[in-house]
């Protein structure tokens, strides 16, 4: 093995440190964790290095806002991630921040190469400035109206309500999101990273590897579309680093952000031994990968490869993109209970099921990948536990209890075993490939091969006849054989079941090229059930706590829905608008909410019951001039848990929102509950 053993250094993208990791996360870091840990059982030499992403203006405010400083902040979060990771059974080999010593140090190291080769140039631009907060605004942090469909509220850089992207300047009325103040245009002077420099570096490198057809084609399309300077400064107050020689000025968190995969590993290396120059050095021939998503491939297949050559370190070898993931077929959300944290998943379910879902759905091309509920628990209790697991349970037994935990000297069906050992290389391919799903499918056919030899055999049926021991002896060691095979390929997704079911092998850990050696006459050892099935009721009160986890304040609140002259929304069926129950709904009871501004809590009679309802109307009617008028409500809203109690409805009314909100009521002659139509 030695001569061709790889070095290989692995990342995945440094996670913001201001959310917690959630399943969508999870997608990258277990594709990458399952890639690496193949690479290692193979026996090459792979480093697997991330951080958190520490730097920028999003992270400055939250951590204002908790009267925190960034410092706690990061800190904070750093310890949620990493905690998280391990929960997954993520190993990284080093886990870093880019707010270290170690990345100031590249970072500069690198801005002074591109600085000394020509490749930063000033520009004063002018950009939207909050005078009440004294900082320039991100597009993000500026909201107003959109200028194509006039919805109200809308981002600085886009609409979220008619789609159209603009930008700052374009919004009508803008208000800066942090002190509501009107923006005002202000000049700064910026440093620019020229890109086009590079456009024939770029070209060279992505006709020099094998890239993702996906990644190629965005490429021709940028390169077609012309590459633009990039702006990497930002103006005082920003958490990041100052940038060496500009006082006032810090780097722009994308561009300290992926020098961070090199300073986790320089951390690494310092920690360890490892020749950092052999990795990282212009000419080093060992491998570096970087797994990302598909948001964030400008970042990493033009600024990134750009940047290293610039500053004389090597290019990675490849970018391998992956797609986004959706649950049931749409994107996380809170109000679905999908936008499922890794910590709420892990209060709930074994970190295996999703390793392996994951898996099963994974390839190489950049394609979104569905987490059907319904079918994850189908799946994993169909392949592991009643294909994999129970192959193993099915056999233990007898070994344990008939034979004392020593396997047979001999092998039942040479054919069938060398068949499972010969899928070996094909398996393997499978895996280099990140082509996880073709792997499992595999794996899982071989498993229905092996079941169906046992049930062939029938042990439990010669477990009954005393003359035919050693037929029982044979065939259940042949499952036990089966079983490690199995065992060693599932072995880079399910690193905890594998380590239980090698306890109960008695051996070394399995490496790649341990497939062959069948354990003839070896004793195992007491068998303890490997995995448990997936429990639909843990899987339902998984999503239940994701939805109540959202804060109070993001429940739709009543009347303010209406808010603003919003375009015509999509168009519905008669059926849609029919599950709507309208009622009417008399006003027994209004009163105040303690501790909130905008809320009045009614209390409704509709007839044959009493809804509870918050409704935002406080700043348009005093809660005395509301008891005794008739409204109409939505009576069939589920319930939501809000900060003051549970609102059980929404009650109808019409406005841009604040003082301006007109409730619905109906003519005289109406009474409580009849149902609107
Ligand atoms: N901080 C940047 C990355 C800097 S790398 C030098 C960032 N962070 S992130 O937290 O938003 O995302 C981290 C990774 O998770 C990204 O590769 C992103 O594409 C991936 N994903 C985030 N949400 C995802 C899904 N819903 N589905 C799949 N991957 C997702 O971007
Ligand atoms: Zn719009």
């Amino acid at each position: 093995m030695p001569d061709n053993r790889r070095r290989i250094l692995v990342t995945s993208a440094l996670p913001y440190a201001n959310g917690p990791i959630h399943i969508g996360h999870l997608v990258e870091y277990i594709q990458t964790d399952i890639w690496v840990r193949f690479q290692k059982m193979r026996g090459h030499e792979c480093h697997y290095v991330c951080a958190d992403d520490a730097h920028g203006t999003p992270i400055m405010l939250k951590a204002e806002q908790e009267g925190i400083t960034p410092e706690q902040l990061i800190e904070r979060v750093g310890a949620e991630h990493r905690r998280d990771f391990a929960g997954f059974d993520v190993a990284f080999d080093n886990y870093h921040s880019t707010h270290s010593p170690e990345n100031r140090a590249i970072s500069a190291h690198i801005y002074e190469r591109l600085r000394d080769g020509g490749h930063i140039e000033r520009r004063t631009i002018r950009q939207a400035y909050d005078a009440v907060k004294g900082m320039f605004l991100p597009d993000r942090f500026i909201r107003g109206t959109c200028p194509r469909c006039k919805a109200a509220d809308q981002y600085g850089d886009s609409c979220e309500v008619c789609g159209a992207t603009y930008t700052p300047t374009d919004l009508i009325d803008p208000v800066s999101a942090l002190s509501g103040a009107t923006p005002e245009l202000r000049e700064s002077e910026h440093l620019f990273f020229r890109l086009a420099d590079f456009e024939g570096l770029l070209r060279d490198w992505l006709v020099a590897h094998d890239l993702q057809p996906g990644i190629v084609n965005k490429l021709e399309e940028w390169f077609a579309a012309g590459l633009q300077d990039w702006d990497i400064s930002r103006d005082a107050p920003y958490f990041g680093f100052e940038i060496p020689g500009e006082p006032g000025k810090y780097f722009y968190v994308w561009l300290d952000a992926p020098i961070g995969y090199l300073a986790s590993f320089r951390n690494l290396c310092d920690r360890t031994g490892i020749d950092f120059d052999a990795y990282c050095g212009a000419d080093s021939d060992a491998e570096m990968v970087h797994f990302i998503g598909k948001d964030i491939m400008y970042f990493h297949t033009l600024f990134w490869p750009a940047m290293l050559a610039g500053a004389d370190f090597r290019l990675p070898t490849n970018v391998f993109v992956h797609g986004f993931l959706t649950v049931d077929g749409q994107k996380m959300s809170k109000s679905r209970g999908t936008f499922i944290t890794a910590r709420t998943y892990l209060d709930h379910l074994d970190p295996e099921y999703l390793r392996y879902y994951f898996a099963a759905k994974l390839g190489a091309a950049i394609e979104d990948i569905d987490l059907n509920l319904e079918d994850f628990e189908l799946r994993v209790n169909a392949d592991l536990v009643g294909k994999f697991v129970n192959l193993a349970s099915r056999c233990a037994g007898f070994i344990n209890k008939r034979f004392g935990g020593k396997l047979s000297e001999h092998v039942d069906e040479p054919a069938l075993l060398g068949d499972f050992i010969g899928a070996a290389d094909a398996i393997a391919a499978h895996y280099e490939a990140r082509e996880f799903g073709r792997a499992m499918r595999e794996i899982m056919a071989l498993a229905d091969r092996a079941n169906q030899y046992i049930d062939r055999r029938a042990p439990w049926v010669i477990a009954k006849d005393p003359a035919r021991e050693e037929e029982l002896h044979r065939a259940c060691s042949m499952g036990i054989f089966l079983f490690r095979v199995l065992a060693l390929y599932l072995k880079p997704v399910l690193p905890a079941t594998i380590a239980r079911a090698e306890a109960f092998l008695g051996g070394a850990p399995l490496a790649w090229d341990d497939v062959a050696a069948t354990p003839l006459g070896v004793q195992v050892e007491k068998f303890k059930p490997l995995l448990q099935r997936v429990d639909k009721e843990k899987v339902h009160k998984m999503i239940e706590s994701s939805r109540e986890a959202q804060p109070a304040a993001a429940a739709p609140v009543t009347a303010d829905a209406a808010a603003g002259v919003d375009p015509v929304a999509p168009q519905i069926t008669i059926d849609d608008f029919a599950r709507i129950d309208l009622r009417v709904a008399l006003i027994e009871d209004a009163r105040e909410v303690e501790g909130a501004d905008k809320l009045v809590q009614l209390t409704l009679d509709i007839g044959n019951e009493k809804r509870n309802v918050f409704a935002g109307i406080k700043q348009a009617y005093a809660p005395a001039d509301l008891i005794g008028r008739q409204v109409l409500m939505v009576a069939n809203l589920a319930p939501r848990k809000m900060r003051f109690g549970v609102s059980e409805g929404m009650v109808l009314g019409a406005g841009p929102g604040g003082a301006d909100i007109f409730l619905v009521s109906p003519d005289a002659g109406a009474t409580p509950g009849m149902r609107a139509k």
